[in-house]
């Protein structure tokens, strides 16, 4: 598909067809194109779990929205549906072990050194790649938290280590009609709104 096209049709997908379980050969690809993303240093202190088993994706789900999490039975009817999940993770001591190599020499390890934590935006970039690259298959994706209170639950039900932070999970697989997101109501904010051109507060001609 052409990239103008897998850009503009991107949307996060909340609902799946079940029956359609996302071919192999296409997983394989999604996660290529993850670590084709750019890193920091070229450290690629990322990491992903591949969850396609029934019984793994409904421990996800069990371990992620325990009763009462707040989540509602809608949205997670319909994200249960996705025959797919992926799971990315960074690693902030690969960063830290990196910027101490001797080309970079950030031996203190200091963390305070960094503008914002590159670690999780590498993985986010590598997150954009596979959600583009959904869209490109044929295939709908939606990028969602696992809340701060199960991170734990979720480390071990699957036996992460614990420098693993996972940044989101993400669900994949063929689209189903599903609601549109309430959040679209704030409306998309134009280039015009957000644009400064050569000093902040005066925007593009
Ligand atoms: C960092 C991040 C976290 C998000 N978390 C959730 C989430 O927990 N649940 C959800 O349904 N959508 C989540 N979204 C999706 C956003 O709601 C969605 O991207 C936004 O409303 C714009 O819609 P669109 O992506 O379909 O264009 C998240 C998106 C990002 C980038």
């Amino acid at each position: 598909m052409d990239f103008d096209r897998v850009v503009r049709r991107r949307r996060m997908v909340r609902n799946y067809d079940p029956d359609r379980p996302v071919p192999a050969e296409v997983v394989r690809r999604l996660l290529e194109y993850a670590v084709h993303a750019p890193s920091a240093g070229f450290s690629q202190g990322w990491g992903f779990l591949v969850l396609s088993e029934p019984g793994d994706r409904a421990r996800f789900w069990a371990a992620t929205t325990p009763p009462g999490s707040g989540v509602p039975d809608s949205w997670l009817a319909g994200m249960t549906r996705a025959p797919l999940i992926i799971v990315p993770h960074s690693n902030r001591e690969v960063y830290l072990d990196r910027y101490a190599a001797p080309d970079k020499g950030w031996t203190d390890r200091d963390e305070a050194r960094w503008p914002v934590p590159y670690w999780h935006i590498d993985a986010g970039f590598a997150s954009l790649l596979m959600l583009l690259g959904a869209v490109d298959a044929g295939l709908g994706a939606c990028f969602f938290g696992i809340p701060p209170a199960s991170t734990a639950t979720y480390r071990q039900a699957f036996g992460v280590p614990e420098e693993y932070v996972p940044i989101g999970a993400i669900t994949i697989g063929y689209p189903a009609p599903d609601r549109r997101s309430p959040s679209l109501r704030r409306g998309r904010r134009g280039v015009d709104e957000v644009v400064h051109r050569g000093r902040w507060g005066d925007t593009l001609v």
